[in-house]
């Protein structure tokens, strides 16, 4: 199994709406898929929250806001 859920677009905005939900997932990963936990010896706090701020980058503000339509 590969990276199959997009992390973009107003779907994900709307599973993600807050910053530390993308932390939790990233630090816990998902119980029975691929996606593992990554603890922050192998990938530190500020890595982290570069990687979601590039994740925020890929969706515009007006698709993933709470006015998007
Ligand atoms: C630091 C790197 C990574 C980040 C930031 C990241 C982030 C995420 C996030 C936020 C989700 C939730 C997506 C959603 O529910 O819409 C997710 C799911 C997933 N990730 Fe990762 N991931 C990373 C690395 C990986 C790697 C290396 C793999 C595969 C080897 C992987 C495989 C998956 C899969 C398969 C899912 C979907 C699980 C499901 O069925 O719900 N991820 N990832």
């Amino acid at each position: 199994m590969q990276p199959n859920k997009p992390l973009k677009g107003a779907e994900f905005g709307k599973r993600y709406p807050r910053d530390e939900m993308i932390t939790q997932v990233v630090r816990n990963g998902i119980p029975r898929t691929v996606m593992q936990g990554f603890s922050s010896s192998v990938l530190p706090d500020r890595d982290l929250s570069d990687i979601i701020a590039y994740i925020r980058s890929l969706t515009p503000e007006a698709v993933s806001g709470e006015n998007a339509m």
